[in-house]
């Protein structure tokens, strides 16, 4: 008999990819994806912790779930309620106590047993929890994706963190950096590829840390260079991204794979978080703003078109107006394609939640108004440069309108493009015609499929 799985993600693209792997895990055990509650024997809640708003949410969503669980138990359905990710992760039982409906809790790194929780809850009726770390095992267990492969892709690589920034959660909720074996990736890939797969992302909360086993028993370990390297030799995928880097991992062999390889798209994530050396410091970061600045000019030195990304946090302890002008400035001087500002959220259990000088929550809107205003402005002028342009963009999946379809250009510009379905899954040389503020417009400039070739000026080849 089939029933039915509810999956919901919050947070970030890693939960994404980890969402659609508790889909493959429990495909072979008669659970089909469903889009309604109403009918789901399992309900997963997929959860962030990064942000007090973020794990707030999975309360919220419990709160809406449970007269949904209770109808179908007055019509003799069950519906199992589990709550994954990194709220799970860090609050644990505390999250049956404020919601006692809940059946199952486990992070992230128990989710390849989600076959066996669910077995369990459903012969014995217990509340059962797992909050390990046994991340090798995970992707050991893990069956092949299957669920969420188009022709742009996510590919986890590394998990985890061992720089504790004093706000962040992360190293407490997915635990120690890891990097899977080079082998595993580069086979996931290929099989990827050979499904139609044409871009990957490589996923890791710090993935240009990744230090995994070498492939081809070479014995020791790769870089991310080296593995992006390898990984451009697979025959049809075309463009490889990676994301979410730290500017001390910048190293010269992964800055200069993007002026050599035409496959590494011409984008960088790379979060600051603040211009001020003195925040910076606080926050544990390990470099000054200076550093950053010079990672910059030798990233831009190797591939000049790079649009760039960042993450800032406004209002962590300590700042003053001061300090935030330092990081308008440091804005005004990289210049971003695109950017993602948070306000400072106090995380229990942090170095920041316990520092003196937290900024008042008003300060806080005003600076992150401020900041978003300029980057908003720079975002907008990134692309109005593009209008005229003739860009290479895979286009992905159906768009906002009849006869569109929407793809990405090698900057990670959302594009629109005048086409029917059939051309999702190819590369297509599209001529920009209108800028909008977070995505752009386009024509179809020639019927050829252009590969690799994404960049607006050829990058230097060494
Ligand atoms: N408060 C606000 N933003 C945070 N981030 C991480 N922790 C916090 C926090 N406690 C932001 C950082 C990080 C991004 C993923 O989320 O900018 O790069
Ligand atoms: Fe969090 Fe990133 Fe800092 Fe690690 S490097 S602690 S994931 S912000």
């Amino acid at each position: 008999m089939s029933k039915k799985l509810y999956i919901k993600s919050f947070g970030c693209q890693m939960n994404v990819y980890d969402s659609d792997r508790m889909i493959d895990v429990m495909a072979p055990h008669g659970y089909a994806q469903t889009d309604e509650p109403e009918e789901a024997d399992l309900i997963v809640l997929n959860t962030c912790h990064i942000r007090e708003k973020a794990a707030e949410k999975v309360y919220s969503e419990l709160g809406r779930l449970k007269p949904i669980k209770t109808a179908r138990e007055r019509s003799g359905e069950r519906t199992l309620i589990a709550v994954a990710g990194c709220v799970a992760q860090a609050e644990g039982d505390e999250i049956k106590r404020r919601q006692p409906m809940v059946d199952l809790v486990f992070g992230p790194q128990t989710y390849h047993k989600l076959p066996g929780f669910v077995a369990q809850a459903l012969a014995d009726e217990e509340f059962h929890s797992s909050t390990e770390f046994p991340v090798e095992e995970k992707f050991e267990q893990l069956p092949a994706p299957s669920h969420g492969v188009g022709p742009s892709t996510f590919l986890t690589i590394q998990e985890g963190c061992d720089k504790f920034c004093t706000f962040c959660v992360v190293p407490y909720t997915r635990g120690a950096e890891f990097s899977r074996p080079a082998n595993a990736v580069l086979d996931e890939a290929a099989s990827f590829a050979s499904r139609g797969v044409r871009e990957i992302t490589l996923l890791g909360q710090n993935v240009n840390a990744y230090r995994g086993e070498a492939a081809l028993g070479q014995g020791g370990q790769w870089s991310l260079a080296q593995l992006v390297v390898a990984l451009a030799e697979i025959e049809g995928l075309e463009r490889i991204r990676y994301t979410t880097s730290h500017p001390r991992d910048m190293t010269d062999d992964l800055i200069e794979t993007h002026a050599s390889l035409t496959k590494l798209m011409p984008y960088l994530h790379l979060p600051v978080q603040s211009g001020s050396d003195r925040i910076l410091k606080a926050m544990n970061r390990g470099h000054s703003a200076q550093d950053y600045v010079k990672v910059i000019e030798r990233v831009r030195a190797a591939r000049p078109d790079i649009a760039l990304s960042s993450d800032f946090i406004v209002g962590f302890p300590g700042e003053t107006d001061k300090d935030f002008e330092q990081t308008l400035a440091l804005v005004r001087e990289i210049g971003y394609a695109q950017s993602f500002s948070f306000k400072y959220s106090r995380r229990p259990g942090t170095p920041g939640a316990d520092m003196p000088a937290q900024v008042p929550e008003a300060v806080k809107s005003e600076r992150l108004a401020a900041l978003q205003a300029l980057l908003s402005e720079q975002q907008i002028a990134f692309n109005t440069s593009s209008i005229g342009q003739k860009m290479a963009v895979l286009l992905e999946k159906p768009g906002r309108h009849e006869g569109q379809i929407v793809g990405r250009s090698p900057y990670l510009q959302s594009v629109q493009v005048d086409t029917n379905e059939q051309d999702i899954g190819r590369i297509v040389d599209v001529r920009i015609t209108e800028a909008l503020n977070h995505s752009l417009r386009g024509k179809i400039a020639q019927e050829t499929d252009m590969g690799i070739q994404g960049s607006r000026i050829q990058p230097c080849v060494s």
